[in-house]
């Protein structure tokens, strides 16, 4: 079992943080995708608290890929939204015990994000980005700024993964997400889940979107085809519904069959 799949199976449970497990399988996709289509560059994350998305971006790296992580971490009075608390010291011990061998290819840039622009990630790390978490501030001035500074410095078939966009605990977030794409049409979303938009450009997201609409089906994940914004997205890893009954009356309990053969 390599790194990731391990971290998959059970590791990242013993990392605090908010990325849910299931988008780990949708993630392998597109990286395996990009891997195929030769699309190379960092994976990158605006955002980290502990590291529970990081790290699980930072097991998919190539030989010679590097990965970089932005964060105000001990400087949280600039945390104004408290979307989560970055902790330095936590997040490099949780790296070191699950990329024992790569932890040192991960570059930890400590600093407001509204600082940061693309070509600020580009200087830094020297490539583009072809795998970049937005999941920094969550009003929608750095929502934006953020998105921004990913698109600016993502790789030809890379993808941003945006965070929160649906989540009511954080209803700015949204309004930061669609002034992005307003402001830059050459970028859409193709699928939705998990807590996540993932957005491509739009030249590569009917790849993208046919490619999480098969790894979904092989899953037997519920999900469905909609629109966002006039794109159209793949709803994945969707709950059950659960219908709010209220007053109305129970239905009649489902009869057993008891296999008794009619005479
Ligand atoms: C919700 S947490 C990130 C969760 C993480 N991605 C995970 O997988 O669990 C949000 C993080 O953004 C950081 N943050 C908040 N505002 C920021 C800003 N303006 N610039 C950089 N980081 C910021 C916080 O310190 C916190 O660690």
């Amino acid at each position: 079992m390599n790194g990731f799949d391990a971290y998959r199976a059970g590791g990242h449970h013993a990392v605090h943080g908010w990325m849910q497990a299931g988008l780990l399988d949708f993630l392998t996709a597109i990286d395996q995708h990009q891997k195929e289509m030769g699309v190379d560059g960092a994976v990158a994350e605006i955002g980290v608290h502990h590291g529970r998305l990081f790290i699980a971006l930072h097991l998919l790296l190539s030989d010679g890929e590097r990965s970089a992580a932005f964060d105000i971490f001990d400087s949280q009075e600039l945390n104004i939204d408290q979307s989560g608390f970055g902790d330095r010291g936590v997040f490099e011990q949780n790296l070191r015990l699950h990329a024992p061998r790569t932890a040192d290819r991960a570059l930890i840039v400590p600093g407001d994000s509204m600082e940061l622009t693309g070509a600020g990630v580009l200087e830094r790390l020297g490539t583009r980005v072809r795998l970049f978490s937005v999941d920094g501030g969550h009003w929608a001035d750095i929502v934006c700024h953020d998105l921004h500074t990913a698109a600016d410095s993502l790789s030809p078939g890379g993808v941003i993964i945006a965070d929160d966009v649906f989540n009511q605990s954080w209803p700015d977030v949204c309004v930061g997400f669609l002034r992005f794409l307003s402001e830059r049409p050459e970028f859409a979303p193709f699928a939705v889940g998990y807590n996540k938009v993932l957005v491509a450009r739009a030249e590569d997201a009917p790849a993208f979107l046919e490619l999480i609409a098969a790894r979904s089906a092989e899953l037997g994940d519920r999900s469905k085809r909609q629109e966002l914004d006039g794109h159209p997205v793949h709803v994945i890893g969707m709950p059950k519904p659960r219908p709010v009954l209220g007053n109305a009356p129970k239905p009649a309990p489902r009869r057993r069959w008891l296999g008794l053969k009619a005479r």
